[in-house]
C-alpha cells in the first residue's frame, strides 16, 4: 500500500500515539519521562540489548543489577567476562552478553567512553544490528530514526493492513513506520508505539476501545485485527537430545565451564556429553563407574531446536579429581553459579527428586 498517499493519516497518528504517550508512558528504569531531557546512553544501549528476543517484565531487574554493579561502560568494561556471562544468566541468548562486553571495551578503549551519536556509526559497535542501531539513535541521542521491534510490527500492519507475509512485509512495515515518524522526539515515539504493542494493540484481544488510534486503524475498520502481521508458516523444531551428569560429594556438584565456541559457550553449566545444535550428545559419562540414568527429565526450547535431557547420576562413593575446566561447586549457593536455565531446570529437577 502506498503509505506516502495518506500524509494526514499519517500526521493524525503521530500527533494522537504522542499524545497518548504524555499520560500513558510506562515508567521504566532506563526512560526518561515523555518530552524529559535525554536519557544515559549507556542505560539505553544496555536496555535495548536486554530487551531483545526477551520481555520488559524480565529485564527490568537484570538492568538494575547491572547498573548497580557496573554504573558505567568504563566499569562495565573491565569486568571479566566470565563475571558478566553469570550476571548474565537466565536472560538467555549469551552471544547478547559476550558481546555487551565486547561492546563496553570497545566504547572505553577506542572511544573514550562516549557512545556514538549516530545511527550509522552506532551500527559498527559489536552486537548493534539495525534495531538497536535505530532505537539507540533515536532514545538516547534524538535522532529521527525508524524504530521498528516486534511490536511495532504489529501496531503498523494492522493500521496500515499490510498483508506481506514477514520477514519479507518487513520492508513495507518500515516504509509505514517512516511514514508516521516525527520529526522531533523520534525516541519518545519509537517507545510510545513499543507501549502500545504491549498493552493495548497485543497478538491477542487487542484493546480497541481504548486505542488512540483506533480510528486510523485499516485493520479495525476490517474487524480481523489479528490476522496481522502475517506470519511465514511455522517450521517444526528439530529435537536433539543431551545428557547430564550429576556428580555431588560432600554437599558439592562438580560443574564444568564451557567451551569458547558453541551453545552457551562459556557458560559455567552440569558436565555434559557434548550434544549440539546440530548433532545429539554421544551419552558417554566422563568417568567410569556406575551410574543411575533417569530419562527426560527437562526439555528446553531453542531458537532452531528443542533439546530433550537425561540425566545421569554418579552412583560412586570414590572421590572424584579434579580437572582444570571443572569447579566443585557448594549445592547450597547454586544460585550464585549463573547457570542457563537449561542446566538450572536439570538442577531444581534433581534437587526436588531427592526430597
Ligand atoms: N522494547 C525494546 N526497547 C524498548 C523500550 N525502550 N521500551 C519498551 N520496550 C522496549
Amino acid at each position: 500500500m502506498a503509505v506516502d498517499s495518506f500524509p494526514a493519516k499519517a500526521r493524525k497518528i503521530s500527533t494522537n500515539i504522542g499524545a497518548h504517550y504524555v499520560d500513558n508512558a510506562r515508567k521504566l528504569p532506563w526512560r526518561s519521562p515523555p518530552g524529559g531531557d535525554l536519557p544515559d546512553p549507556y542505560h539505553v544501549w544496555l536496555s535495548e540489548i536486554m530487551l531483545q528476543q526477551t520481555t520488559v517484565g524480565a529485564v527490568k531487574s537484570y538492568f538494575e543489577k547491572f547498573t548497580d554493579r557496573w554504573p558505567t561502560v568504563q566499569d562495565l568494561a573491565t569486568a571479566e567476562e566470565a563475571d558478566v556471562l553469570a550476571a548474565w544468566a537466565g536472560l538467555g541468548y549469551y552471544a547478547r552478553a559476550r558481546n555487551l562486553h565486547k561492546c563496553a571495551v570497545y566504547v572505553t578503549e577506542k572511544l573514550d567512553g562516549i557512545f556514538p551519536q549516530k545511527e550509522s556509526e552506532l551500527l559498527k559497535l559489536p552486537g548493534v544490528g539495525a534495531y538497536t542501531a535505530a532505537a539507540i539513535a533515536a532514545i538516547a541521542f534524538g535522532e529521527r530514526a525508524v524504530v521498528v521491534d516486534a511490536n511495532i510490527e504489529r501496531l503498523v500492519a494492522r493500521l496500515f493492513v499490510i498483508d506481506t507475509p514477514l520477514p519479507k512485509g518487513k520492508a513495507d512495515i518500515r516504509r509505514a513506520m517512516d511514514a508516521i515518524t516525527p520529526r522531533r522526539g523520534a525516541g519518545d515515539f519509537a517507545q510510545a508505539c513499543m507501549d502500545m504493542g504491549a498493552t493495548i494493540c497485543t497478538s491477542k484481544n487487542p484493546k480497541c476501545d481504548i486505542c488512540p488510534v483506533q480510528k486510523q486503524c485499516a485493520a479495525h475498520a476490517a474487524g480481523n485485527m489479528e490476522y496481522y502481521p502475517v506470519k511465514p508458516p511455522k517450521k517444526a523444531k528439530p529435537v536433539r537430545r543431551a545428557r547430564f551428569f550429576w556428580i555431588e560429594q560432600q554437599g558439592k556438584i562438580l560443574l564444568s565451564t564451557r567451551p569458547s565456541k558453541g551453545m552457551l559457550a562459556g557458560m559455567r553449566g552440569l558436565p555434559d556429553d557434548g550434544w549440539a545444535a546440530g548433532n545429539d550428545g554421544h551419552m558417554k559419562p566422563p568417568i567410569a563407574g556406575e551410574w543411575l540414568v533417569h530419562d527426560n527429565i527437562v526439555q528446553h526450547s531453542f531458537t532452531h531446536f528443542s533439546l530433550e535431557v537425561d540425566l545421569a547420576v554418579y552412583q560412586e562413593q570414590k572421590i572424584v579429581t579434579n580437572k582444570d575446566d571443572n569447579i566443585w561447586w557448594a549445592l547450597d549457593d547454586i544460585a550464585e553459579a549463573g547457570l542457563p536455565t537449561l542446566f538450572v531446570k536439570a538442577v531444581k529437577w534433581k534437587l526436588k527428586e531427592e526430597k
